[in-house]
Formats: structure tokens, sequence, C-alpha cells
């Protein structure tokens, strides 16, 4: 039995924290050649950043009229689609697929340090409905193995982790917006609730074309062809915290539904062809949220800082080597 909505902090936590920040951007530091765009360290190359509307459902139960969700209301949103490795890799290959969104226009103190006034709200997700690892003291060993390819040895130390982690690499992914995508991790839902996200496709992935593989960006040109001639739709939902779903472990799928609290229109674009570097300037981070949906758990208490720096680093260098400088939330690339 787990209490709703709390936290359970490790005393290795804040070092484990530091020290994974620091090695990060050390790394960061030491790949990046000079002249080059600085990229994210993950998550680095899109399928493009297109634009869409998010509008919260008119006549919500009260329990689900929370904070961003209190009234029915539209907000003007970005959307950029990522594969989840630092290096760019061919579609078909095995990847992690993930969905940023940044609404405009929403009111109310950020949590982010040094962005409280911020317009905008972020929600991140990811194709898979957990993360594949349990604990944060687990993140540096079985990061390490990952990065070497130690997939033997990732295997014999973490069994759990390695099969969590090659299932979420292996789904054939056909469209970008005929997928589900999930936060994995949780958040609050004001006084005492928390919940995880999922973003469900209203049109199901086609069951009998399949991808050109030999298309290295077959995902863009999905996206491309999808919205020449018509917009598209997700759904948001959320799921509530029950007493058997954890908070501090990502790896478990909570047990409730996933209730329906907003739409996700994405425009129709015409012609216009996307542009992979489209979203480079711009900053999503779980943390650019009012108080009642403060991230929770040790995976969302990392990215908090993990993601800022990881930001501030990229959006220096680029603005030394005159690359456009993104101010954290620009609504589009100047
Ligand atoms: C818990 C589930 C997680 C999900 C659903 C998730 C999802 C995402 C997504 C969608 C992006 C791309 C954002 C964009 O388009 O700019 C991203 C970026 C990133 N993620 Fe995660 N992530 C998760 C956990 C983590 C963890 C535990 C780390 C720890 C190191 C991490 C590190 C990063 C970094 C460094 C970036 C690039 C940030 C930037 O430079 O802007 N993520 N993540």
């Amino acid at each position: 039995m787990f209490r709703l909505a709390q936290e359970q902090v490790k005393p290795t936590e804040a070092g484990i924290i530091k020290a994974i920040v620091q090695s990060i951007i050390v790394d960061q530091v030491k790949a990046h050649k000079p002249g080059t765009v600085a990229r994210r360290d993950v998550h680095a190359f899109s399928h493009g950043t297109v634009e869409g509307v998010f509008t919260v459902l008119s006549g919500l139960p009260a329990e689900y009229a929370v904070g961003l969700f209190a009234e029915p209301r539209s907000y003007d949103t970005l959307i950029r689609f990522s594969n989840g490795t630092p290096n760019s890799m061919a579609d078909i290959l095995p990847n992690v697929r993930g969905i940023a969104l940044k609404l405009k226009g929403v009111t109310g103190k950020k949590l982010l340090n040094g962005q409280e006034d911020s317009d905008s709200a972020d929600f991140l997700m990811a194709n898979n409905q957990t993360f594949f690892i349990a604990d944060v003291e687990d993140y540096v060993p079985v990061h390490d193995l990952v990065g070497k390819n130690s997939f033997i040895q990732l295997f014999r130390q973490y069994p759990a982790d390695t099969k969590r982690l090659l299932a979420s690499l292996f789904k054939l992914v056909k469209n970008p917006l005929t997928t589900a995508y999930y936060s994995q991790s949780p958040y609050l839902f004001g006084e005492g609730k928390a919940v995880k996200y999922a973003l469900i496709p209203t049109e199901l992935s086609p069951t009998l074309s399949f991808p050109n593989v030999f298309d290295k960006e077959y995902l863009m040109h999905a996206v491309e062809k999808t919205l020449r001639n018509r917009s598209t739709r997700f759904t948001f939902c959320v799921q509530l915290q029950t007493e058997s779903d954890p908070i501090e472990d990502p790896t478990v799928q909570w047990s409730g539904p996933f209730v329906a609290l907003a739409t996700l229109d994405i425009k129709q674009r015409g012609n216009v062809p996307l542009l992979e570097s489209s979203g480079e300037a711009l900053s999503f981070n779980p943390w650019r949220v009012t108080a009642e949906h403060r991230p929770l758990g040790w995976a969302n208490r990392l990215r908090q800082l993990v993601y800022k720096s990881d930001f501030e680093w990229r959006d220096g260098v680029n603005a030394s080597q005159n690359q456009p400088k993104g101010n954290g939330c620009p609504f589009h690339r100047s």
C-alpha cells in the first residue's frame, strides 16, 4: 500500500544526481565538434516540430478539473517529435520515440528555476508506458553498461531492466501521429493526488503498410504526408494513482483507467516541408509547469537539473557560434 502522491527521497539521491549531471555535461563538452550545432544529450534528432491546439474538455468532473484543466479553454501548442538516441539513426532501427508539448499562454508561476514567469507549460512523453530503471541507485551502472553496448553484462546484472529496455526499443512505429505516448513518471494533480499522463491518437497505425526501410527519415515523411491535406488528433488522458501504484518506481504500470481531459489537434501543413532542426532552439522541461502539476518521483527529480543544465550548455555554445539562441520557450525558431 502506498500513500497517495507521497515521495520518498533516498539519502544518497542528491549526490547521485549531482554526479549524473556533471558527467552528462563533461561528455557533451567532449563530444561536441566546434562549429557544429550543440545538440540535446538524448532525443537529439527530431521528426520535425509542428503546431497544434490543446483544448481542455468542458464539463470535466470536479476531481479532474484541476490546475490547467480547471476551465475549458484552448492553448496554441508546439509539438516536437524525436528519436531518443543521442545520434542520428535510421528510423527503422530500434529506438525510443518521444513527444514534447509546449502549451502557450499558461498563466501561473512555473516551478522551473529561472523560468518562473514563463507563459508556457511543457509535457514530455515517450512511446512506452513505463521507464526501464526502477531505482535512482541503479541509474549510473545501468546507463554506463547501455552506453558501452555491454548488453550481456547488463542482462547478467540487471535482467529486469534489460528486458524492459529491449521491449521499449523494439516497437515498430509507422507514424509518430498514430502512436500512443506516456509520461512514465508521475505528476501531482492538485492536493494529495497523483497522475500519469498519456496521449492517445484517435487514428490507429495503418495495419497493412510497412515503412519504407530505405528512407532514413520515414517518420518525418509520414508526418509530412499525413498533415499535407488534413489535421490529426490525440486525446490527452490522465491515470489517477491508486494505493497499489508506487510514486518512486517508474517501472511499474499503474492500474487505473486513463480518463480523457483534453484534445490535441495537430494542424494541417500543406506542402511546407518539415525541418529536422526546427525545434533546436527550444527547451522542453517537465518542471516548466505550475505547482498543481509538480513532477514526482526520483526520475523527475533527476530530470529537474539534467534538462536545465543540458539546455543551458547547448544554448550557450550555440549562441557563441552564432546559432539561433533560444530563450527557453520561443514560439518559433528565429
Ligand atoms: C521518465 C521518463 C522520461 C521521458 C518520458 C522522457 C522524455 C523525453 C523527451 C520526449 C525528450 C525530448 C524533449 C525535446 O523534444 O526537447 C527528452 C529529452 C531529454 N531527456 Fe528525457 N525522458 C525521461 C526520463 C529521462 C531521464 C531519467 C533522464 C536522465 C538523464 C533524461 C534525460 C533527458 C535529456 C538530457 C534530454 C535533453 C534535454 C535538453 O537538452 O533539452 N530523461 N526526454
